[in-house]
């Protein structure tokens, strides 16, 4: 354990171009400036360890500094071996931030960079998908005791939160940040609607308008890809488990069926379920020649590999972040971003104006965890007012005024 400044980065000289990064998004992150500057005098998270495990690109370096700059120690190691940018950590690194990452890890060093992150002993955390939360239940259980408590930013990461919390084992409070209005209305849909295409598009160079796109799963996040599939003049057609979600997809205006009958359509097939061996041998053998395959789900479980592996003959990498599967019938598969994360392992992960918001909802809920330590352990509801004042500030900065009720129209909407 230490609790000197310490670090494992890539190349510190990397910083300016990080810093750059960092201030094109800064500029666009309204709520979080204002949030940043109506508490850092008061220094709310002062004598406080934050451990953030998070996708380290440019605006997850800025909610970094907020936090910072609200008083608190800042370690931070990644959520992907894939997403972190070198030179984004390496300017958070020459401003006192605590980083552990590498773009590229290996699955051992990347869990070695979290154990890293808990030898700093924090007493908070910001999490995204649930693995540093997953260990301090598992090999640092010890550590669990002096944990405040923490915030979860994914589906994935609360899914596995109330699985822990349903046999009784969850130790602190865990704030369901992916839960709150101002995230999964914006950030799952209109987020990782934009960025997935945004990072498909920028790797392949290749035309949408036409294609057939399938889209795997019709959740928030779903619903956003085959929104922005249709925008691009795709055919689309979903595939989904659940029969009301998949009635939500057919009166959206998409073909619905089972992912068996729609391998053979596919130009594009994209995972947003959370859940594994989601596109398996069965479905790749009907596939046509040249489908393209991608997941928008937090883990890289959702495309099985393995099965593409063993019903492949070769396998070669066509260019940064596309991998050419060819099958022992002829036809080529190719998988994008090693089957992880597309947006963030191919992309720079989602806008600055949204994660702006997701952000602020994380810093305003680690104060709230300091300023209310009495909540016990469990999965707790991001507050609504914490929630209305991220979207009031954000209309606040985008000079939008909207109605409020006079007195006689609350005591109507009150009334029975
Ligand atoms: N950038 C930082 N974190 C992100 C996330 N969880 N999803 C998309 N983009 C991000």
């Amino acid at each position: 354990m230490s609790s000197a400044f310490s670090y494992h980065i890539k190349d510190i000289s990397l910083a300016p171009e990080g810093e750059k990064k960092i201030e094109w998004v800064k500029a666009h992150m309204p709520v979080l400036n204002r949030l940043k500057k109506i508490f850092e005098d008061d220094k709310p998270l002062k004598g406080y360890t934050v451990a953030m495990c998070l996708h380290l690109e440019a605006k997850t370096a800025f909610l970094a500094r907020v936090i910072h700059s609200w008083g608190a120690k800042v370690v931070m190691c990644a959520s992907n071996p894939l997403s972190t940018q070198d030179d984004v950590v390496a300017a958070l690194v020459k401003k006192g931030i605590s980083v552990f990452a590498i773009r590229g890890s290996s699955e051992q060093d990347y869990i070695n960079y979290l154990h890293m992150v808990l030898d700093q002993e924090p007493d908070l955390l910001i999490d995204d998908g649930g693995d540093l939360t997953a260990l301090l239940h598992g090999d640092r259980l010890e550590q669990a005791e002096r944990i405040i408590g923490g915030c979860e930013e994914t589906t994935t990461g609360i899914r596995r939160l109330c699985a822990l919390e349903k046999e009784g084992l969850l130790k602190f409070p865990m704030i369901a940040v992916n839960n709150a209005q101002c995230k999964y209305l914006f950030d799952n849909r209109y987020g990782t609607g934009q960025s997935v295409w945004d990072a498909i598009n920028s790797v392949t160079n290749l035309i949408v308008a036409g294609k057939t796109v399938v889209v795997i799963g019709y959740g928030w996040c779903g619903k956003g890809v085959a929104l922005r599939a249709k925008g691009l003049g795709a055919r689309v057609i979903v595939c989904e488990v659940d029969p009301i979600r998949a009635n939500e997809a057919l009166m959206d205006g998409y073909e619905v069926m089972k992912l068996s009958d729609a391998a053979p359509k596919g130009d594009y097939f994209i995972t947003v379920t959370g859940n594994i061996g989601v596109i398996r041998e069965e479905h790749y053998k009907k596939m046509k020649n040249g489908a393209i395959l991608a997941n928008a789900g937090h883990f890289d479980v959702e495309i099985d590999k393995n099965d593409l592996d063993k019903i492949s003959v070769s396998k070669r990498i066509v260019k940064e972040g596309i991998e050419e599967y060819t099958l022992a019938n002829g036809n080529k598969i190719y998988l994008l971003g090693e089957g992880r994360l597309v947006n963030l392992a191919c992309g720079n992960g989602h806008p600055a104006e949204i994660m702006d918001m997701s952000f602020a909802l994380q810093a305003m809920s680690i104060k709230f965890l300091v300023e209310n330590k009495k909540i016990g352990p469990g999965v707790h509801p991001v507050p609504y007012e914490i929630d209305r004042e991220v979207a009031k500030i954000r209309l606040q900065a985008l000079g939008i005024e909207i109605d409020t009720m006079d007195r006689k129209q609350k005591d109507y909407m009150e009334s029975w």
